[in-house]
């Protein structure tokens, strides 16, 4: 079903419309995130001037948002959002039953998560233990290592390769008798994929040297790789125990405030991440969602187009200005800024364009600026020239 505006206004009455569209469309507000900040111990991320629009390119988000399917199915379902996912229509099993046939798999093979992180969350609480480490990059996606630290559990950490890629040997070296490794395929923050040959390799030399490590490979931005030597790990981790793949919504489907994900592997390997997860961890509206997002290639292609269209035009740009991003397969670019990224983030927080946060060990140098649309990408693009070029020395007059 198509839900127009008028439809939409007619389910719910126009007054009651207007502040259910309000409260979906307004961010919010700056005091309360500051406060939530404050609280939690976490660094707020800087102010923008009163009367500037964001542009926020800082979460790695869709800026578009769901495709019309996925959004026809929300609005479509706002009548039952006081229904459970187990008691509504589609059921959260119905799109466990659809990611498994999507894969020709069963439904034993798939753990629906509050998107991927959830996921995450659980493989580290069932895989690593105090003798059992986690074995990630750096830098790479941090909920796994944060989990690990919280739990008390060792974390081997292994830099990235010179060509900021995920260092293959250096992974298997530390993977022997590890609990987990993480494997971000292609990696937050530095925007690199390996392709399928090497990811099989890495598979069979982990598991021959350390049997019983498990392997989660991360496949968050697969939609927006461009790169041919790249495939899905999913195939490779439905034919091997202890090994399994996660994916979400939250990236080229728009839907990150819908916070659906999906872990699929063998069912042994499935087992305790099952066990783990939250009851009715997924939502109603988010299930419904994306059972129509996924059967929904058109949008994922058109998605895929814009994206690389907006990420050409920015490393262009950027490369102008003298910085050179590294090979970006996603949906922002890792690049040197020649200063810190917090120097980097503030300056262009003053105009409005919010990039992302500090990836330790290059937060000095480096920036991870997420794409948006061509027309935030111009304007954002704008404002780097300002803060990247060089001043240029006034002639005839010392400082
Ligand atoms: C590599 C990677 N994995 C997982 C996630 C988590 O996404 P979500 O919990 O929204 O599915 C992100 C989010 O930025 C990510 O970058």
């Amino acid at each position: 079903m198509s839900v127009s505006r008028r439809d939409f206004l007619q389910v719910f009455g126009a007054g009651r419309a207007e502040s259910v569209s309000g409260a979906l469309l307004a961010a919010r507000g700056l005091e309360a995130h500051f406060a939530e900040a404050a609280q939690n111990g976490r660094p707020a991320r800087p102010l923008v001037p009163p009367g500037v629009t964001e542009v926020r390119i800082n979460s790695n988000e869709n800026p578009l948002g769901p495709g019309r399917a996925a959004l026809d199915a929300i609005l479509g379902k706002f009548p039952e959002a006081g229904r459970y996912p187990f008691n509504a229509t589609p059921l959260d099993s119905d799109l466990v039953a659809h990611i498994a046939s999507k894969y020709g798999t069963k439904p034993e093979f798939v753990v629906l998560g509050a998107g991927s992180q959830e996921l995450l969350k659980s493989a580290v609480r069932a895989f690593t233990s105090p003798t059992r480490a986690l074995v990630t990059a750096s830098p790479s996606f941090e909920n796994c290592p944060q989990v690990a630290k919280q739990l008390g559990h060792p974390v081997k950490d292994v830099l990235v390769d010179p060509a900021f890629k995920l260092d293959i040997e250096k992974m298997i070296a530390a993977a022997s008798g590890a609990g987990l490794v993480f494997f971000n395929n292609p990696n937050n923050p530095t925007a690199t994929v390996h392709g399928l040959r090497t990811v099989t390799d890495f598979v069979e030399r982990v598991r021959r040297a350390s049997p019983d490590t498990v392997i989660l490979i991360d496949e968050a931005y697969h939609d927006y790789v461009t790169d041919p030597s790249y495939q899905t790990a999913i195939p490779l981790a439905l034919a091997t125990p202890n090994v399994f793949v996660t994916r979400t919504l939250s990236k080229a489907y728009g839907m990150a405030g819908m916070r659906i994900g999906y872990a699929i592997g063998q069912a042994e390997t499935m087992k305790p991440l099952a066990t783990l997860k939250m009851p009715y961890n997924v939502s109603t509206l988010g299930v419904a969602a994306a059972m129509v997002a996924l059967d929904d290639a058109s949008h994922i292609d058109a998605e895929r187009a814009r994206n690389t269209q907006a990420r050409a035009f920015t490393v262009k740009a950027l490369e102008t200005l003298g910085c050179k991003p590294t090979d970006s397969q996603t949906n922002f670019v890792f690049v040197d800024v020649h200063r810190t990224a917090e120097a980097f983030r503030d300056a262009c927080a003053k105009s409005g364009v919010m990039v992302g946060r500090d990836f330790p060990p290059f937060e000095k140098t480096h920036a991870r600026i997420s794409i948006g649309t061509m027309e935030e990408m111009q304007k954002a693009t704008e404002v780097f020239r300002s803060v990247l070029r060089p001043a240029t020395p006034t002639a005839g007059r010392q400082q």
